[in-house]
């Protein structure tokens, strides 16, 4: 399973980067607003640090607008995947922007009648919004699987991006029904190596080590 980012953060994409945490990054206008910073500059700043896909959200509502935003994202660098909702502006729009070559993360899919739509569209991602689902007292984990089993019956190659993913427990999840991607805020993956029993296995060994005095360096 690939692991995006989810953040405009550069110091935490960086840190994780580093350890090859790091397949790709999404952002939305939240995050961009949460930033502080210019969609433009802090999109390519990203880019320039991260191989994989990058995703950057348009602002438009309307399909041609969407189209021009989309064709303005995509000049930032060869890894923009351009992020259009799921309505049918953004179908057309993805429809439009995946023709012309480009990668296209239809984000906000909260069904599996959506994620059909997507993929007919030619989306390169979509975005089921896991946590939101689970808001609101519906499985998000439930529309992930379904979408798995859709998109294998008909070998629709639009790969599934698990968003809002909001706990460990989710990433899990995700690994076990068969989730392409999984975008996460930095604080999720680095949750992920927490167990208390690794912590006291280590602290017995370093008591050991101490008391024997063993050395290798
Ligand atoms: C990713 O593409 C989404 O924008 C993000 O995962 C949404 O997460 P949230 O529901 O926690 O805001």
């Amino acid at each position: 399973m690939k692991f995006f980012v989810d953040t405009a953060e550069i110091d935490a994409i960086a840190e994780l980067n580093d350890l090859g945490m790091v397949d790709g990054v999404t952002t939305n206008p939240s995050l961009i607003k949460k930033s502080g910073r210019d969609i433009i500059e802090v999109t390519k700043e990203i880019c320039d640090l991260v191989d994989g896909p990058v995703s950057a959200e348009v602002t438009a509502i309307d399909a041609d607008e969407m189209i021009a935003e989309g064709r303005k994202l995509v000049e930032i660098a060869d890894n923009i995947a351009v992020k259009v909702p799921l309505t049918w502006d953004g179908l057309k729009a993805c429809k439009a922007l995946s023709d012309d070559g480009h990668m296209v993360n239809v984000t906000l899919c909260f069904s599996a009648n959506q994620a059909l739509l997507a993929a007919k569209a030619g989306a390169t991602f979509i975005s089921p919004f896991i946590g939101r689902l689970d808001d609101i007292n519906v499985d998000g984990m439930d529309l992930i699987g379904d979408i798995r089993s859709i998109y294998d019956n008909y070998g629709f190659d639009t790969q599934i991006l698990a968003a809002s993913i909001r706990t460990v427990n989710h990433v899990t999840e995700c690994a076990l029904v068969g989730a392409d991607v999984m975008t996460a805020p930095p604080n999720v993956i680095k949750a992920m190596i927490n167990h208390p029993l690794t912590d006291k296995g280590l602290d017995a060994f370093l008591a050991d080590i101490k008391a024997a005095g063993i050395k290798i360096l």
